[in-house]
């Protein structure tokens, strides 16, 4: 793996089994959050090199040796690919770190974990199975099979980029595709890396390819291309309309998950301990740069004065700094852009009138060096109306709206565009079922937060997106059903009627 020195590591795209330059020849930096400087040059990817990956995807998928293999010998590759990971989860998880700043401690389990969704697909691989139906036409015979829908892109943003890979990496091909990757321009090293562990596990060339680039340089020519059946994309709203807009010119399909603003919703009855601990790795852990970020805090009146204040005495305690220390606990924001969108939303809730009772502003502590810090940041006095509590920051900002009851928390919990995911606290039974009920969210925790596992579906209500990710439903999101029809008549019957 490539080592952190004061020269920048300069990497190659990953397409058709081959390590290539842009075929423009050039390159862009690529920034540490913690140093706030470059340590690594990424290919510089624009439509020739998208165009190339694209037919080296669509030549592996119709010639060559992976057509060809068995489901059992695909799901033997996607285990042997979930072993190299295993063994290599330290190195690619340090790699992340310096490119997107999240802690150590999170990463490196995060991609030790990872793996999982290499077993979990390779062991489906050989179970996805057909159907006979039982035919209502004398003499004939009628079965399903699944097939692969070809070639699928997947577009990957900055905040978990290994681990969101794997979502849709494992699963396309287990189902038999070939895959485009596109990292996002903050954080492609990773996924490059990864593909060391690509060609070790023997995948044939052009199975799984990595173009790096701008959005509007290298992504729109991915999603525009018409050998490209899927695509699947994590990120941006805004980005995720685009994508959707031109798949429908080429009515491809798309799975999407698109961010949330996510409850977080504290009865009075609640073990408020693990209520606090809850709410605080729902915005905090991960700096708050989570799509599942439970960032609005919603907190029965009856104990809001006194949970609030136990919030922050808690927060307070959050050790800032060098995201590789394991003690650290919130690190730098990604990217500047980023960093400024968080201050701009800091500046918006106290236009607002919201008050700032933890943080509102950027870590100047001197263990947060020239990095990308923002305070661990709470405010109260939201309502549910203003945009801190309707607009995904994706930073370490809490905004906390007081309720009445359970109708008013399902009111003001639901009254959102998104519905990623919420979290409930409380000990009441009944209440738990009916919040889980009753809650607009593609997850919902209760008495827990973050939970995700390769086991279970995973995926948005409302604008939070569109399909689902881990679980064995998904893997039909990658795959299309022919029906196929057998005679087994002596004759043809009337060739003018329709039976
Ligand atoms: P983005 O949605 O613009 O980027 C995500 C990926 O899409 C990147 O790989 C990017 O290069 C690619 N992309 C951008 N424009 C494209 C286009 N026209 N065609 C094809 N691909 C394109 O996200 P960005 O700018 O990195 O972050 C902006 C905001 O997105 C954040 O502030 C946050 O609110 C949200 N976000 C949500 C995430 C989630 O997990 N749902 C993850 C990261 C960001
Ligand atoms: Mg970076």
């Amino acid at each position: 793996m490539s080592p952190a020195t004061a020269t920048l590591t300069r990497y190659k795209m990953f397409i058709g089994g081959e390590w290539l330059e842009a075929a423009g020849g050039k390159y862009f930096p690529s920034d540490n959050p913690f140093t706030g400087k470059p340590w690594a040059e990424i290919p510089r990817g624009g439509a020739e090199d998208a165009t190339r990956a694209i037919e080296a995807a669509h030549k592996a998928l119709t010639s060559g040796e992976w057509p060809k293999l068995t489901a059992t010998r695909r799901g033997a590759l996607l285990r042997k690919l979930g072993d190299l990971i295993a063994d290599k989860s330290k190195d690619l998880a340090a790699i992340e770190v310096r490119d997107n700043g999240k802690l150590f401690a999170e990463m490196s389990a995060q991609t030790a974990y990872m793996a999982q969704w290499y077993y979990y697909y390779g062991g489906l691989a050989d179970k996805i199975e057909g159907h006979v139906i039982p035919s209502d036409k004398p003499d004939t015979f009628n079965y399903t099979r699944y097939e692969p829908v070809g070639v699928v892109v997947g577009i990957i943003p900055w905040n978990s980029p290994l681990l969101l890979v794997a979502w849709k990496l494992a699963p396309a091909l287990a189902a038999g595709n070939t895959v485009v990757l596109k990292p996002s321009e903050y954080t492609s090293a990773s996924v490059l890396e990864f593909m060391k562990l690509i060609e070790q596990a023997g995948f044939p060339p052009g199975v799984v390819n990595v173009v790096t680039g701008f959005g509007a340089e290298v992504g729109t020519p991915l999603v525009e291309h018409p050998k490209v059946a899927k695509i699947a994309f994590t990120g941006s709203d805004a980005t995720g309309q685009k994508i959707y807009a031109a798949a429908a010119k080429g009515l491809k399909r798309v799975s999407m998950e698109l961010g949330g603003k996510s409850p977080n919703i504290v009865f009075d009855d609640a073990h408020l301990d693990n209520a606090i601990k809850g709410v605080i790795s729902g915005i905090f852990a991960a700096t708050g740069q989570t799509c599942i970020a439970g960032s609005r805090l919603l907190v029965q009146q009856s104990i809001h004065d006194e949970f609030v204040e136990k919030l922050v005495a808690f927060a307070k305690t959050a050790k800032m700094g060098d995201p590789m220390n394991m003690d650290t606990q919130v690190g730098p924001v990604t990217n500047p852009p980023q960093f400024e969108k968080i201050l701009n939303y800091i500046d918006i809730a106290k236009g607002e009138g919201a008050k700032a009772v933890l943080g509102g502003a950027r870590a100047t502590r001197p263990e947060c060096g020239n990095g990308w810090f923002v305070e661990p940041t709470i405010f109260t006095g939201v309502k549910n109306s203003m945009r801190i509590a309707q607009e995904e920051v994706f930073g370490p900002v809490l905004s906390v709206i007081p309720f009445k009851d359970e109708d008013e928390a399902i009111a003001i919990g639901n009254d959102v565009v998104f519905g990623l995911a919420a979290g409930v606290w409380t000990q009441n039974m009944r209440r738990a079922f009916t919040m889980a009920e009753k809650l607009q969210a593609g997850t919902v925790w209760v008495n827990t937060y973050r939970a995700v596992s390769y086991l279970s579906p995973f995926g948005g209500y409302k604008r939070s997106g569109i399909g689902r990710e881990s679980g064995q439903e998904m893997i039909k999101e990658y795959l299309q059903t022919k029906s196929v029809w057998i005679s087994t008549a002596t004759e043809v019957p009337n060739p003018f009627i329709m039976r």
